[in-house]
């Protein structure tokens, strides 16, 4: 038996990738997001299918409550864990967080880091799939505006924040050689990130029409999932969709990498 645990999970991608992972009786899955309704309705769908699955609801909107369910998570975990970062925030708005921070940000990059931090001391994760996003190749980061927002617009910031995670996951792949590490652009895929009122959101439910399932997704996932093996020790490898590819030009820039490692570490101390 495996655990597996499995953030964003109460909907889209996450939900679907639950319900397709429930035919494989032989892992728990331990589904995270906020809204605890929706993920004991999954769990008790997926016991019925035979499978196995325990609902720990949490809110990755803040450092606080990421570091709080981090410690849930790595207390309920058995050795040789998988923990697929699949949460995320397309934001429509600039939103602060109590602490100053801008959500995305917070959401699809510090929170989940924070998450992370008990489960990498709890020695229990054997591997960490990151569903992040081919649009990282838009991403700039800038340390002295993006963490706090002041250059937002809702798809530069989704990005950026998609960019700082992929990155700093890259660093801990080579922290962590006994980790096998992938981040992965998972499709483009029909859920409800980034939906929005008015006409945008109207435009873009249209457009929406025309993308993948999150089952077609989610079959893809779990093919990966059952991959013996996906990344060399100490390195993570971006994969698009199923295919292997290059890092993007802007995953390789010495000076971004070293610009968000450098301010995450400090907003990371900054307790
Ligand atoms: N859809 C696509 O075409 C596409 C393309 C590329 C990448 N992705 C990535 O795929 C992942 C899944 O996206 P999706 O399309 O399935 O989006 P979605 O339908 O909007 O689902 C997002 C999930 O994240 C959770 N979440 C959001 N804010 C949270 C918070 N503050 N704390 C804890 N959980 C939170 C939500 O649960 P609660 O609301 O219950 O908390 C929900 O389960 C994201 O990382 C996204 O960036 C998606």
């Amino acid at each position: 038996m495996a655990d597996l645990i499995l953030t964003g999970a109460s909907r889209g991608i996450g939900h679907a990738l639950a319900l397709a992972l429930a035919e494989k009786p032989a892992d728990r899955l331990i589904l995270v997001a906020r809204d605890r309704a929706r993920l004991e309705a999954l769990a008790a769908d997926i016991e019925r299918k035979g499978g196995r699955a325990i609902a720990v609801p949490g809110d990755l909107s803040s450092r606080a409550g990421a570091r709080a369910l981090g410690q849930r998570l790595a207390d309920t975990v058995t050795p040789g864990a998988t923990l697929v970062h699949n949460a995320g925030l397309w934001p429509s708005k600039r939103e602060l967080t109590s602490e100053g921070l801008e959500t995305a940000f917070v959401v699809n990059h510090l929170a989940p880091l924070e998450m992370q931090q008990p489960l990498l001391e709890s020695g229990r994760l054997r591997r960490i799939m990151v569903v992040s996003a081919g649009l990282i190749i838009k991403g700039r980061f800038d340390a002295a505006r993006t963490p706090t927002g002041e250059d937002f617009s809702s798809i530069r910031t989704y990005c950026d924040t998609k960019l700082c995670f992929a990155l700093a996951m890259r660093d801990v792949a080579a922290a962590h050689p006994e980790l096998d590490v992938v981040v992965l652009h998972p499709g483009v895929v029909r859920t409800e990130l980034g939906a929005r009122k008015g006409p945008m959101g109207w435009l873009l439910s249209l457009v929406k029409r025309g993308w993948e399932a999150p089952e077609v997704c989610a079959a893809r996932l779990a093919r990966i999932l059952a991959r013996e093996r996906w990344s060399p020790a100490g390195e993570a490898r971006w994969l698009v969709e199923e295919r292997e590819q290059p890092w993007p030009a802007v995953a390789e820039d010495e000076a971004t990498r070293r610009a968000v490692r450098e301010t995450t570490a400090r907003l990371l101390a900054a307790v």
